[in-house]
């Protein structure tokens, strides 16, 4: 029968040191929070092993943002909320959780982690659980060697047994071990019970200590995993952009794993959510952010940024483009120095060139607009040509209005559509045209001055040396 599981996210302290004005769990990683790290991987891990599991966030400073953020993000997945008032440390913490987890005794295991460890992975919680029931412990204390370890608890190993020493309160010798505290634990759910209330704050920091738990009297043991890049914590702004760069090469690296080429990794900025299909390549400076997707052999040029877009297979995006909230079906081109706002829809094989802007833009099949126009709020007929310096005129300075051109037909350059107009299929509008009524099916017309030439007049206007 599988286990049932509490598991406890401690997320109530202040992240004084990062200085930011939001709670620490809710810092911005990899286009999401750092509190999302570690519950996806958490609820990925529970449903790998098919345990039942109850997810509680210690929650204090800004409580109702986190508590905001997880309702809204985490819908249907029941992530409970503890409320330590004061920050009493670790320890406390996880009294104030049993004090108001009334079923918690009915989860025979509980892990405690922290919420600012954005890079824990399911395999290392798979291992200790693993080791909790192969050895018969009350406690497993994942560790790991540090380079520096200033700053953590340190794994005391005796012949006595283990036991964890904070920094604080250690010897000058104990400060030379290595091998630390990750914060990572696995324990009964009757061993925190019998002994989290007799935990004392007679120590340095006069802090309640989770880690007293960890004492030779007890069946307890360290773990020790060669990754400690799965541990990095984030305490000031420097961690979290050496972190976020770390998990950043992992998101690569996987994508690459599955055929994804980049001519410069360490130059490119992803985020977590991002998905790119087999056979793509991404060139210097791309940003690939938020929800995007990209279909399988897609080329995206340096210095490309895109938002929460999908892209489609075989699309190329040249340099220098911005797109947000688009998507854009198969064997499009598009770009350089096209920007292609929220509402953009690009049917496939169309072409967008260079200093193009769309928004709210319907493009069918095989449009093209190769240069220098403003599309917004238009819907493009397919096979239709838009040439260069076209401008939908959609706002008459109170209310957006649509422009709606049919399909086949040629605009010529240095055109405006006055908003809200419409033209039918296989018209043809000749250069330098500012159309304000609705041309139908099979239409031709033209709206700009007649030209007026006067020979030998030049000399008037063009001054003398
Ligand atoms: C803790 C460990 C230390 C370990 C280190 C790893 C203890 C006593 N020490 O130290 O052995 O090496 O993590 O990073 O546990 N929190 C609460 N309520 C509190 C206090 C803290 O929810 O009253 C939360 C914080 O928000 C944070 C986590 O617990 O997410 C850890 O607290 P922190 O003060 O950072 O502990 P460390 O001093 O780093
Ligand atoms: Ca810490």
């Amino acid at each position: 029968m599988a286990d049932k599981i509490n598991i406890v996210l401690l997320a109530a302290g202040k992240g004084t040191r990062l200085n930011l004005n939001m709670p620490k769990p809710l810092c911005p990683f990899m286009g999401r929070t750092l509190v999302d790290f570690v519950i996806n991987e958490v609820l990925d891990f529970c449903a790998s092993e098919k345990l039942e599991a109850e997810i509680d966030l210690v929650v204090g400073h800004q409580k109702e943002l986190i508590i905001d953020h997880v309702k809204q993000n985490y819908p249907g997945k029941n992530i409970g909320f503890i409320h330590q008032k004061e920050q009493l440390g670790t320890g406390h913490a996880v009294q104030v959780y049993l004090e108001q987890k009334a079923n918690a005794e009915k989860q025979n295991l509980t892990f405690i982690m922290c919420a600012d460890t954005p890079l824990l992975k399911k395999s290392i919680f798979k291992e200790m659980y693993q080791m909790f029931h192969s050895k018969n412990l009350k406690g497993i204390a994942a560790s790991f060697q540090a380079l520096n370890p200033t700053g953590y608890g340190r794994i005391v190993r005796s012949n006595q047994g283990f036991s964890i020493v904070e920094e604080k309160d250690a010897t000058a010798e104990i400060k030379k071990i290595q091998e630390v505290n990750s914060a990572l634990y696995l324990l009964s759910t009757s061993h925190i019970k019998e002994n989290i209330f007799n935990l004392s704050s007679n120590n340095k920091a006069n802090e309640f200590y989770l880690t007293d738990l960890f004492k030779p009297e007890f069946a307890v043991e360290p773990i020790l995993f060669e990754d400690a890049g799965s541990f990095e914590g984030i305490n000031n702004l420097a961690d979290l952009e050496m972190v976020e760069g770390h998990a950043r090469s992992r998101k690569i690296e996987s994508l690459r794993a599955e055929g994804v080429r980049f001519v410069d990794a360490s130059s490119v900025y992803i985020e977590q959510s991002v998905k790119i299909g087999k056979g793509s390549l991404i060139y210097p400076g791309v940003h690939l952010m938020g929800e995007t997707i990209l279909g399988s052999n897609c080329i995206i040029e340096p210095n490309c940024i895109l938002k929460n877009s999908k892209l489609a297979t075989e699309v190329k995006v040249l340099a220098g483009c911005y797109f947000e909230d688009v998507e854009v079906d198969s064997h499009c081109q598009i770009g350089p120095y096209a920007r292609l706002r929220p509402g953009t829809l690009v049917a496939e094989e169309c072409k967008i060139g260079n200093f193009v802007e769309t928004k709210k833009a319907k493009l069918d099949k095989g449009v093209k607009v190769s240069h220098l126009s403003y599309v917004g709020d238009a819907e493009i007929g397919a096979n239709t040509n838009i040439g260069c310096g076209f401008i939908t005129c959609n706002y008459d300075g109170a209310n957006k209005h649509l422009t709606k051109i049919g399909e086949d037909s040629f605009i010529g350059s240095d055109c405006q559509m006055i908003a809200p107009v419409q033209l039918g299929d296989r018209v043809y509008i000749g250069s330098g045209s500012t159309i304000n009524k609705d041309v139908p099916d099979d239409g031709f017309a033209i709206a700009r001055e007649r030209q007026v030439t006067k020979p030998g007049m030049a000399s008037r206007f063009l001054k003398k040396k």
